[in-house]
Order: structure tokens, then sequence, then C-alpha cells
């Protein structure tokens, strides 16, 4: 067996609001998977080659479970407009670029690089609805060392017309080409990814209820995030008291289900998801930017949902997890205050759950890390930082997730493999 033993500071965080922590300790994994984190290193392993991080801290790399790749060349940029209108003026044109393989090579490339460089190793992610640029962005994910699901999207309706647009009979064929496809690759799977109710027919819906059904693929959506797409939802479908019944009704709703955003979910509709077991995934940044709202993120988890965070570039104008964790905390005080001060804040640790262990929860691991879990980590340095007085690891992580030293993320395992070194 293939032993990895890593040494150094390590934090995690093995339920919502608390960080295990074991200073100069070790972390072993077997063939990629975690054997526990000891004090002292085990006598069984006495011999085996040793990573020593010296007095850097070892954490959990983070999962991302919603972004959309080929936003990534207008990150940072249109941002000036409310959603239905900064999808048609800027985020339709940007990926209909992606019609060109070439170009998908390129930025899918910067994209996963910068993905794993910042201590990403796990997504749930969306692709345009061109099939060969989506493959050429899984190729370049597993190339990196990025783990996870990627979706073609599926837009039939309400799109771009002559620039981004599919029929529904292209749709429906593009995504059996695409899913033909996808056995080459290990770690990258595909997602069933239907834009969001207003850019699938109903037939289309349909269609791709059955296929998950039929062929056990998960669904990834938009709902609830901004009141005139609510509104737009009404209207097309007059037969549905709300938003999420448009997916449960064709089968696009379950337990491996994630729905992004939710800012307007009301208490029904929070139930639904709590019933059918769907993970919300919660993308603070993007919800400010294209003035959907603040998502009561911490109601939701005193109420039960799953809850994980999300980047959702380009809607969010941060690809790097520490400030995602960072966007969640703050947008979280924001709802606490505009609720008189009511409902509770996220603090740190639960913050940093939500971006590690809850996202990991959705790939099937256990909280933290916890013996049976691939090795999924970071080694993390802040020593360039000033240190006027000694921190505890704890508050070394809370520093770090407010205020990063340049190139802070020193080294990244992801399923097992050591996939990116700053040396
Ligand atoms: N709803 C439908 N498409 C999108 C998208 O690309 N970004 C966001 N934030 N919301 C959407
Ligand atoms: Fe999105």
């Amino acid at each position: 067996m293939a032993i990895t033993i890593l040494k150094g500071n390590i934090v995690s965080a093995p339920e919502l609001g608390k960080l295990d922590v074991t200073e100069h300790g070790y972390l072993v994994a077997g063939d990629g998977i975690i054997c526990g984190v000891f004090a002292q290193l085990p006598e069984q392993y006495a011999g085996a080659p040793v990573e020593d991080c010296g007095d850097a801290l070892i954490v959990q790399s983070f999962a991302d479970l919603h972004l959309h790749a080929p936003q990534y060349p207008m990150l940072g940029t249109g941002m000036d407009l409310q959603l239905l209108d900064w999808l048609n003026t800027y985020t339709f044109p940007t990926e209909a670029r992606f019609a060109d393989v070439d170009y998908a090579r390129t930025i899918y490339r910067q994209l996963a690089a910068e993905l794993i460089s910042g201590g990403t190793t796990r997504v749930c992610m969306f692709s345009s609805l061109h099939t060969d640029a989506t493959l050429v962005l899984m190729e370049e994910l597993e190339k990196a060392g990025v783990t996870g699901y990627v979706g073609k999207v599926n837009m039939d309706r309400n799109a771009a017309p002559g620039v981004l647009e599919e029929t529904t009979e292209e749709s429906k064929a593009e995504t059996l080409r695409w899913l033909e496809a996808c056995g080459q690759f290990k770690y990258i799977k595909p997602m069933l990814t239907p834009r969001f109710t207003p850019s699938c027919t109903d037939e289309l819906m349909a269609f791709l209820g059955k296929l998950s059904a039929e062929k056990k693929l998960p669904v990834q959506s938009h709902l609830s995030e901004n009141q005139k797409e609510i509104a737009w939802v009404r209207e097309l479908h007059p037969d549905c008291t709300q938003y999420w019944e448009t997916y449960a009704k064709f089968g696009l709703w379950d337990d491996r289900t994630l729905m992004a955003h939710c800012v307007w979910s009301d208490a029904r509709e929070r139930k639904a998801m709590k019933d059918a077991g769907v993970t919300v995934v919660h993308c603070a940044d993007s919800n400010v930017n294209v003035c959907s709202g603040a998502a009561p993120v911490r109601v939701m988890l005193d109420e039960g949902l799953k809850v994980a965070l999300g980047s959702d570039i380009a809607g969010g104008d941060h690809l790097n997890m520490f400030d995602v964790v960072t966007s969640a905390i703050r947008t979280s005080k924001t709802v606490h205050v505009r609720d008189n001060w009511e409902t509770p804040f996220l603090t740190v640790p639960e913050g940093w759950y939500l971006g590690t262990s809850a996202g990991a929860a959705y790939f099937g691991e256990k909280p933290g890390f916890a013996v049976g879990n691939p090795l999924h980590a970071i080694v993390l340095a802040d020593d360039a930082l000033p240190q006027p007085h000694p921190l505890t690891p704890a508050e070394r992580l809370e520093r770090c997730v407010y205020r990063r030293q340049k190139d802070a993320v020193r080294a990244v395992w992801s399923a097992g493999r050591k996939v990116y070194s700053a040396e």
C-alpha cells in the first residue's frame, strides 16, 4: 500500500461550528484514503516517508458546488445589471465563444490551474451548451487534478437567437452524444444541467427528468434567485404554486439535486428542499453583484437543510474559496441585522465547514479528515504575515480566511494525489 504522511498543524471541520486541531500531528493516508490523524506517528508507519510541512497548517481543500466555467473570461466585469439583463447582455455572448474548442482549451486550462492552485479540488460546474467544449473542460479539469461533476448546459428557449441557442431536438441529441463520451473520465463525471426553468421547454425538462432516472444522473440548476426571474417562472408555469415545483414535476428533484441561490425561497419552498434532500448552494457574492438579494443561509442550516457554497463565477467575482467563505459570513451578518438581530449569523468555523465538509458531503465524504475519506488537503502558510504574538491554529485559520499571505497555498492533495506544489 502506498502511504502518504503529512506532518504539520492539522485543522479540520468535523461538524458545523467545530474545529479539530492536532498541533504538530500526522495525517496519514494509504492508497490515497485517509487512515487517521495522529499526535504521534503510529509504529506501523515508522520508516514511511514523511512530508514535513513545518509549522504550516494542514486543512481540508475546498468544494465549489456552483460555478460557470464559460463565464471565467468575464470574471470581474459586467457588474452593472440585474440577473436577467446581465444574462442577455454579458453572459450569453461570453458563453457563445465556446463554440470554438481551441478557445475553450486555452480558457479552461487556465481555469483548472487557478482552481487547483487556490485549493479547490472538488466542483459541480456548469459548462456552456457546447458538447465539444464541455468535453474539453472535463479533460482539462481531470488533467489538473480537479474532481467532481460537470454539466453540458441545456437551454432550448429564451436564449440568444443566432448566437447561443439550441433546438429541443439538438439539446436532447447533444446531451446523449455528450454522455456517450463521458466514459473516458475517471475523476470528472456528468451531471444534468437544465440552465433554469425559463431556459427549458417542458418537453426538454421531461426528457432530462427521465434521463436522470434511467441513468441515475444527478441534476443541478438555479432556484428562486431573483424576483423578476420568479415572476417569469410563475407566468411560464401557472400550474405550479412555487418555482421548485417546476423541477419536481419533471423528476428533477431528489437527494442528489443541487439548487443554486434560493435567495427568495420561503419556508414552504425550503421545506420542500429539506423533505427531498436537495442541497442549497449558497452563492453570496453573486447574489449581491447581480442584485438578487441576501439568502438566509443560517436560517436554512437551523431548519436542517443541506447547504454548501458556490463561487458562481462570473456572477460571483471571486473564484478563490477563502473569499467565498468570507462572503458567506458577511452576508449572514447582513441578514442578521436586517432581521432585527433575531436570526443567528455564521461564525468562521461554520463558514469553513460550509466551504469544505458540507461540500465534500455531496461526494459521499464524512466531515473533516475522517477515516475512509479520499485525501483532499491544503498545506496553508502564514509565515509571511505579521507575527506579533503567538496565535492558536484556529486563530491562524481564521486569519487565513480573512487575510491570506501571497502564495498561502503551498501544496494541494486531491483524491490522494499531490496535484500542486508552490515550489
Ligand atoms: N440563472 C440562469 N443562468 C444563470 C447564470 O449563468 N448565473 C446566475 N447567477 N444565474 C443564472
Ligand atoms: Fe449560477
